[in-house]
């Protein structure tokens, strides 16, 4: 079968592939330690699910504005006011069926072929996707491990040239958890300004910092307006599976992410909206708990990962993902198996620990595996303990 060409140019989500390959050897009856999984384990919190009851059974269960409902609209302009001083008018709002889908509609709104779109590496996985398959190329950036995997300037000026139509910033960072000082961040924004190209800042793990305090890029650097915004309920109200993110900034961009959103999507889900409304504008307390919670696993696993021979853990300031670093242990055999990279790593470890995780290599970094520790204590520690075990036994 001749598929379209934009098929080929996409690559499945390891994420993804990785959490079907821990159901699968959970539905064989093996018991499983994730630590693939991005999303929180917590459930969502109970005023957002009771304000979904009450949108179905008041029958707002139908098509909604291909943009979003008002109410929505008007939430997520008092939630960017409270938490991130920015001051967006309606027009410059966009609700969609998650981050994921208001990022790809971005992309798909201003990219496409003969542009480049930067990325920093390591990335997360779905960036370069939604770049190639606009038929624009990502262009690739290195990052700084030892400092929050901020740019390599030198590196992003150099690749900068007449056809660089966007830079892509995830301040927290999935996969590495990095966060960009303010000065990285309006370092990246001068450079940006004078090229006049598009910033596309990825803010969907912005509850999730843990040494300092948040800034939007847009709140940093308030004269560019070439930025867009990005944010979503999923990993700050534990509703993945809701399905609601927003895009805030230039409003013809806006508009014509919403003619697109408009002929394929329709409109986002209606009761998720009614429910996003009461999780933007609700009791925030469960946020500041899943946080706090989140927190102390940080501090467990890094400790436990600098604790193993071969393998090193930066602190991460953000998100809920550990990106140790295990150069130390290639060409070692583990288990019998030589080590050419993580995924070698990662795939002795599922294979003979159950313990799931996610190689670098679909991050860009060959050398670095991906912990998420949106999981329990229990399941860290047992995680953990069977990583020393096999580092222990190899040699
Ligand atoms: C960096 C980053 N951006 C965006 C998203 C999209 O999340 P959602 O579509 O659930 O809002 C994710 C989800 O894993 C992510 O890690």
């Amino acid at each position: 079968m001749k598929l379209a060409n934009r098929i080929h140019r996409i690559q499945p989500s390891a994420t993804l592939e990785m959490t079907a390959k821990a159901a699968e050897l959970k539905s064989k009856g093996v018991e499983v330690f994730n630590m693939s999984v991005g999303e929180p384990d917590f459930n969502t919190p109970s005023n957002i699910i009771n304000a979904a009851i009450e949108a179905m059974n008041s029958g707002h269960t139908r098509y909604t504005p291909g943009a979003g409902t008002q109410s929505l609209k008007h939430a997520i302009q008092q939630k960017l006011m409270r938490d991130n001083h920015l001051d967006y008018n309606l027009e410059e709002i966009i609700v969609s069926s998650g981050g994921k889908h208001s990022l790809y509609n971005a992309c798909q709104a201003l990219f496409q072929a003969g542009d480049e779109v930067i990325i920093f590496s390591p990335y997360w996985v779905s960036f370069p996707d939604f770049v190639s398959v606009t038929g624009a190329t990502p262009v690739f950036v290195k990052t700084n491990p030892t400092k929050q995997y901020e740019p390599i300037f030198d590196e992003l000026e150099s690749k900068i040239n007449s056809n660089t139509k966007g830079i892509i910033i995830n301040s927290p960072s999935n996969p590495t958890g990095g966060v960009w000082s303010d000065e990285a961040i309006k370092r990246t924004i001068d450079i940006a300004r004078s090229n006049n190209i598009w910033v596309f800042s990825d803010e969907c793990y912005e509850q999730l910092t843990y040494d300092l305090p948040f800034k939007s890029t847009y709140q940093l650097c308030p004269d560019y307006d070439k930025i867009l915004t990005f944010q979503s309920c999923s990993k700050t109200y534990a509703m993945t599976g809701w399905r609601i993110g927003y895009t805030c900034g230039n409003k013809d961009v806006i508009k014509a992410m919403s003619k697109l959103q408009g002929q394929s999507t329709s409109c986002p889900n209606s009761i998720a909206q009614f429910a996003a409304t009461e999780a933007l504008l609700g009791d925030q307390s469960s946020v500041k708990n899943m946080k706090a919670a989140f927190k102390i696993r940080r501090d467990l696993i890094v400790n436990r990962l600098n604790s193993m021979d071969g393998i090193s853990c930066d602190i991460p300031g953000g998100a809920f993902y550990v990106f140790p670093d295990i150069s130390n242990l290639i060409n070692r055999n583990v288990c019998g198996k030589i080590i050419k990279s993580a995924l070698d790593l990662c795939l002795v470890l599922l294979e003979s620990q159950s313990v799931v995780s996610v190689a670098g290599n679909s991050f860009g970094a060959n050398h670095n595996i991906r912990f998420s520790y949106a999981t329990s204590e229990d399941t860290i520690n047992e995680a953990m303990n069977r990583l020393e075990k096999i580092i222990l036994d190899c040699n």
